[in-house]
């Protein structure tokens, strides 16, 4: 199969984990008669320096002309003061809503060998951590009208609007019930029906669609609650659906009972085959340029790209197991060091998977 792939390598840590992918896919290629095709486009910080916006054109088009796109990370201090419409981040949205891409999956699973890494008790952990959280990626408080209320830059009061149609939460929620079909079957809603409209509407429609889905165990949950319940007992959830914001948030907190943000990729589609895919991690600019950085999560994310849109399987597992076998013989980065891990940097974690890899 030829792949053509756009890639943002993007800011501080996101060049060096995409090197790593890329040389994964490259063995994957080589291993299984595929050839990868990178076009790097420019999004992000570096994207600014070099032509004063966080998205040109020119990096959406050839997005739109790519079998689909592999991103490390964007953003960082550097950028910072920048207005909202002109940050870095700000590309990040214009690609996820510019390839439709309102399904951001991100499945946060406790290797075996990193028990040790993960801050939980063991007598929590032990129940194992496989969970997987299906994020609305296009819609809510991202992509609402926001502004300060004098029309300026400076006002004292500001706003961001929370809106949600009926059409964008049964479609995140068909994505959820059908995963969970895959997997264990069950599929916790996560909103503040409690309080914000949008999330009584969103908990209306899911309730409605679970009728579809009789054969899938249903069930809502508060969002506070469910920040709780993550730490306290995350084995009773298998897939978490939940608006962009809150899954934002809790991606990163589940990603952490795994043992390190580093280990989480994600995927995100749209109703084409064309995704997009990450780690759920930033720029890390603390470490970036220091070979510290773990690839794991952006490998992985590689591995759910071929599984997700080419229908590689395979290959996906190939890469999977190579993870599984490196983290099972003791190699570690140092977000997931432990008394006994032989540490390796970015560059010779990807060299290790590499080796792995059949
Ligand atoms: P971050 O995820 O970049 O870093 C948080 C902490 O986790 C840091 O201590 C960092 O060193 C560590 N970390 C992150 N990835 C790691 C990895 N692969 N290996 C080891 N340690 C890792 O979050 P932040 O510091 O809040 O954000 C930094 C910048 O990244 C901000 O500009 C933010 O907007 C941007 N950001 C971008 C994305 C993206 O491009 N997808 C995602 C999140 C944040
Ligand atoms: C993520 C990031 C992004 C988000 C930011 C950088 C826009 O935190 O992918 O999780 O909030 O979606
Ligand atoms: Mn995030």
């Amino acid at each position: 199969m030829d792949i053509k792939l756009a890639v943002v390598k993007g800011d501080g840590i996101g060049p060096e984990i995409v090197t790593e992918a890329e040389k994964v896919l490259d063995r994957i290629g080589e291993l299984y008669g595929h050839t990868f095709v990178y076009t790097d486009i420019l999004a992000g910080g570096c994207a600014i320096d070099a032509t004063g916006v966080p998205l040109p054109e020119e990096s959406v088009e050839i997005a739109l002309q790519s079998d689909s796109v592999l991103l490390g990370a964007v953003g960082g201090p550097k950028w910072d003061g920048l207005p909202g419409s002109m940050r870095p981040e700000k590309a990040l949205l214009g690609l996820r809503s510019k390839l439709g891409l309102f399904a951001n999956v991100r499945p946060a699973k406790l290797y075996r060998a990193l028990a040790d890494a993960c801050p939980l008790k063991p007598e929590i952990s032990e129940n194992g951590i496989d969970l997987v959280i299906v994020r609305e990626l296009t819609g809510g408080l991202y992509f609402g009208e926001r502004g300060r209320k004098d029309g300026g830059e400076l006002g004292e009061v500001a706003f961001d609007e929370l809106e949600y149609s009926k059409m964008e939460i049964e479609r995140i929620g068909r994505v959820a019930f059908e995963l969970a079909r895959k997997r264990r079957k069950k599929v916790t809603s996560v909103d503040k029906a409690n309080v914000i409209e949008t999330s009584r509407l969103w908990r209306e429609t899911m309730h409605a669609l679970s009728k579809e889905y009789e054969d899938v165990e249903f069930e809502d949950m508060l969002v506070d609650n469910c920040a709780m319940q993550l730490v306290r007992n995350p084995a009773q959830f298998d897939v978490i659906v939940t608006e962009n914001m809150f899954g934002d948030i809790l991606s990163d907190e589940a990603s952490m009972t795994t043992g390190s943000i580093g280990m989480l990729p994600s995927s995100s589609l749209g109703s084409t085959t064309r995704g997009m895919y990450e780690p759920i991690h930033g720029s890390a600019p603390d470490i970036a340029g220091q070979n510290k950085a773990n690839p794991i999560a952006t490998i992985l994310s590689c591995a759910m790209m071929l599984r997700d849109s080419f229908d590689l399987t395979a290959e996906a597992v190939a890469i999977e197991n190579a993870v599984a076998q490196v983290l099972n013989e003791g190699w570690r980065t140092s977000d997931i060091m432990d008394e006994n891990g032989k540490l390796l940097g970015t560059r010779e974690m990807g060299d290790k998977i590499i080796e792995y890899l059949k």
